[in-house]
C-alpha cells in the first residue's frame, strides 16, 4: 500500500515538504494566472501529473477553456469569464480605440457576455459575473463625456476586483464556517474529545476551483489552520475525478491528514461513525437553500441526514441566485458519456449501453443545516432559509 504522501512524495518531490499559500505565484494550485492583458488557466485535465498553463487571449477562447474544462469550479468559472472580457478588452488597441464611441464599446461587451455566458449553464458565478460587468458597462456609457476608452477601463477594472474579491471572500467562508461547523458538530454530540473534526467534502472546492485558498476546502484549511481538523475525507467523485485527482492533490500539497474513498464509500464510513460532518461547495443556491452542485451532493445530504451528521455548504454570495424559487428550476449540464463509459481513452464499459451523466445534482435545503457565505451564514426563520431577504439586506 502506498500512503497519499508517499505517492505525492514520488511525483512532485518539488513541491512536498512545502506548504505554500494558496494563489502564491510559485504554488502548484493557482488555477489562473492574471495580469492586465494576459490571463493563463492551469490546464487542470493534466492534473495531478502536470502543471501546464495555457493562454486566453480573448473570450472565444475562454469558452472553449470553460466547456472542455481546463478550468472548472464555479467561482473560477466567474473569474476567468471576467478576466477574458478583460484582456479581450486590453487588446482591443489601447482599451477602447477600436471602438468609435461608448455606445458602441457597450454593445460588443453585452454581446461578448451573452455568448460567454453560455459555455457552462449550471454554476451562476459566470452569469453573476458578466452582469457585473454588463452594469459596470452600462453606468460607465451613460456618464457625462462616456468614451469606448473609459467603458473598456471600467469593465476591466472591474474584472480584476472580480478575482480579489473572490480569495478575499473564501477566507471570511473560512473563518464564517469553520465557527459554524464546529458548533453544529459539539451539538450533535460528535468530534473526538479533544474538540476535533473529522470532515467529509465532495469535487473539488479549494484553490482549483476558485481564485485561491477555496469554498468548502477553505472550511477544512481554516479547520487546520486553528487546529481542528481531526482527518479530512474526500469522494474521488466520478466520472470526472475531481475529487481523485484535485482535491487529493491539493490535500497532499498542503499536507493535511487524509483520505480517499470511493463515492459508494461515504455512507459506510458515516455508518463506521469516521464523520463528523459534511462540507461541499455549490454551483447554484435558490431562494428556498435548495443547492445544486457536483453529482452525488445529494446522496450525501440524505445520508447525513439519514446518521443525523451536519450538512454544509460553503459558497460564496456570487453563487446565489435568488430569483430561481427552488431548485427544479436550476438547469443541469448534461455532460458527454463517455465520461462515464471510457478510461483515458479506452471504453470500459459493455458497448449497447445507454447513459445517463448528469453533472451536478440538487440537495433540498431543508437538509442542510448551514449555508456559509462570506458575509455570514445564510438566516433561517421556522427552518427555512431567507436567502431573498439576506440577499436584499446586503444589497445584492
Ligand atoms: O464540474 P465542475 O468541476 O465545475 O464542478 C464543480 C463543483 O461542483 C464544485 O463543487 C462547485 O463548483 C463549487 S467550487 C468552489
Amino acid at each position: 500500500e502506498v500512503s497519499g504522501a508517499e505517492f505525492y512524495e514520488h511525483s512532485f518531490p518539488k513541491f512536498f515538504g512545502a506548504v505554500m499559500a494558496a494563489n502564491d505565484e510559485s504554488s502548484a494550485l493557482q488555477a489562473i494566472k492574471y495580469k492586465r492583458g494576459s490571463l493563463q488557466l492551469l490546464d487542470q485535465r493534466l492534473l495531478p501529473f502536470r502543471t501546464e498553463y495555457l493562454d486566453v487571449p480573448d473570450v472565444k477562447a475562454a469558452w472553449t477553456q470553460i466547456r472542455d474544462m481546463v478550468v472548472r469550479g464555479a467561482p473560477a468559472i466567474g473569474c476567468t469569464g471576467a478576466l477574458a472580457m478583460a484582456v479581450e478588452l486590453h487588446a482591443l488597441k489601447g482599451a477602447g480605440a477600436a471602438f468609435g464611441s461608448a455606445q458602441e464599446a457597450l454593445e460588443f461587451i453585452n454581446q461578448t457576455l451573452d455568448f460567454l455566458v453560455t459555455s457552462r449553464p449550471t454554476a451562476v458565478n459566470l452569469a453573476d459575473a458578466c452582469n457585473r460587468l454588463k452594469a459596470v458597462a452600462a453606468t460607465a456609457a451613460a456618464a457625462d463625456g462616456a468614451s469606448a476608452v473609459g467603458v473598456c477601463g471600467a469593465v476591466i477594472e472591474a474584472a480584476e476586483a472580480y478575482l480579489a474579491e473572490d480569495i478575499a471572500s473564501n477566507k471570511a467562508m473560512g473563518a464564517f464556517g469553520s465557527a459554524a461547523l464546529l458548533a453544529a458538530v459539539k451539538a450533535a454530540g460528535r468530534g473526538t474529545a479533544g474538540g476535533r473534526v473529522r470532515v467529509l467534502t465532495h469535487c473539488n472546492t479549494g484553490s482549483l476551483a476558485t481564485a485561491g485558498y477555496g469554498t468548502a476546502l477553505g472550511v477544512i484549511r481554516a479547520l487546520s489552520e486553528q487546529g481542528k481538523l481531526e482527518h479530512a475525507f474526500c469522494t474521488e467523485t466520478r466520472p470526472y475525478n475531481q475529487g481523485a485527482r484535485l482535491t487529493a492533490f491539493e490535500l497532499a500539497h498542503d499536507q493535511l491528514p487524509a483520505t480517499l474513498i470511493c463515492d459508494s464509500a461515504a455512507a459506510a464510513l458515516m455508518a463506521a461513525g469516521q464523520v463528523d460532518a459534511v462540507v461541499v461547495g455549490a454551483d447554484r443556491v435558490v431562494a428556498n437553500g435548495d443547492t445544486a452542485n457536483k453529482i452525488g451532493t445529494n446522496a450525501l445530504a440524505i445520508a447525513c441526514g439519514h446518521f443525523g451528521i451536519p450538512f454544509f455548504i460553503a459558497a460564496p454570495t456570487t453563487t446565489i441566485d435568488p430569483d430561481l424559487p427552488s431548485g427544479d428550476h436550476i438547469v443541469i449540464e448534461q455532460r458527454c458519456h463517455t465520461e462515464v463509459t471510457h478510461h483515458k481513452g479506452e471504453r470500459v464499459a459493455a458497448h449497447g449501453v445507454g447513459v445517463w451523466n448528469p453533472s451536478f445534482d440538487v440537495a433540498p435545503g431543508s437538509l442542510i443545516e448551514g449555508i456559509i457565505t462570506e458575509k455570514g451564514m445564510v438566516p433561517k426563520k421556522d427552518g427555512a432559509y431567507q436567502i431573498r431577504s439576506f440577499m436584499h439586506n446586503l444589497g445584492l
